[in-house]
């Protein structure tokens, strides 16, 4: 993707549109390599890069030197950078600076916000200045301890109605595109044709208009993944095998041979 005009077409052409949340300058490279449509450098960095159990103390200088990494591995991919927890619920004032700080300081093409009507307003004002914004319902997981946990959402009726009025809501306050993140494939698929703006699913079934995963997750690094995740690589044990071998040849004088050695 280009610009943010794409997203829209793809959605008007059927065309789905593939996400990558990942966080640094290596696999940067190899998502523009591989030709992913987007790369969102998530605040999931929190739980995958810094091992924290949540995505809240995750802060915008964190945000800023990941994001700027990720636009030198990858300088032609749409790139959105997620707000932190309290960067943009503050105040309004405080919420623009902090966008306008990653797209001027990181080089990214949009800022990504979780929540629905609340955060409406917010969200009008940074698109009429000029930043793109994408939208994330279902799970957010910066408001984990008021959801009681990282639990599949709108299960009832109540709750899928209200995720679903938000996803109108966020489309006429601007979002290019917006992320639904575990709820039930039918509420998604019902939402993703009541938007004109695409969705981009994480655990939302295959009616979404895209998918997202982590790059950590789909290249099998972890032992423990959420049912949504689909190992692509066995990641870990790769590395594991690697640096067996290095530690055994190293002890066996085997490494460096001639091969790695200077004259
Ligand atoms: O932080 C993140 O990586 C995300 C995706 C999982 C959608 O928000």
């Amino acid at each position: 993707m280009k610009n943010i005009n794409e997203f829209i077409e793809a959605k008007e052409k059927g065309k789905k549109i593939t996400m990558i949340s990942t966080y640094e300058y290596w696999s940067a490279r190899i998502c523009e390599e591989a030709g992913v449509d987007c790369i969102l450098v998530g605040d999931s960095l929190g739980m995958v890069i810094q091992g924290l159990d949540t995505t809240l103390p995750v802060t915008l200088e964190d945000m800023i030197y990941h994001a700027k990494a990720v636009r030198r591995g990858a300088p032609r991919t749409f790139i959105v950078v997620d707000m932190p927890f309290l960067t943009y619920q503050v105040s309004q004032e405080e919420a623009i600076k902090n966008a306008g700080r990653l797209m001027k300081e990181t080089g990214a093409n949009a800022v990504k916000v979780e929540g629905g009507e609340e955060i409406a307003p917010l969200v009008e004002k940074l698109v009429s200045i000029g930043i793109p914004v994408m939208g994330h319902l279902g799970l957010t997981p910066q408001s984990v301890h008021a959801l009681g946990g990282y639990k599949v959402q709108g299960r009832t009726e109540e709750q899928a109605k209200k995720i679903v009025a938000d996803a109108k809501i966020l489309e006429q306050a601007g979002v290019f595109a917006i992320v639904l993140e575990a709820i039930p494939e039918k509420l998604a698929k019902e939402i993703t044709e009541f938007v004109e703006v695409p969705t981009i699913g994480i655990g939302a079934g295959k009616y979404t208009d895209g998918q997202v995963l982590v790059f950590h997750d789909m290249m099998g690094f972890f032992d423990k993944t959420p049912k949504f995740v689909k190992k692509y690589v066995n990641g870990k044990e790769l590395f594991l095998s690697g640096l067996k071998q290095f530690i055994s040849e190293v002890e066996n004088q085997q490494f460096p041979s001639e091969e790695h050695t200077y004259e």
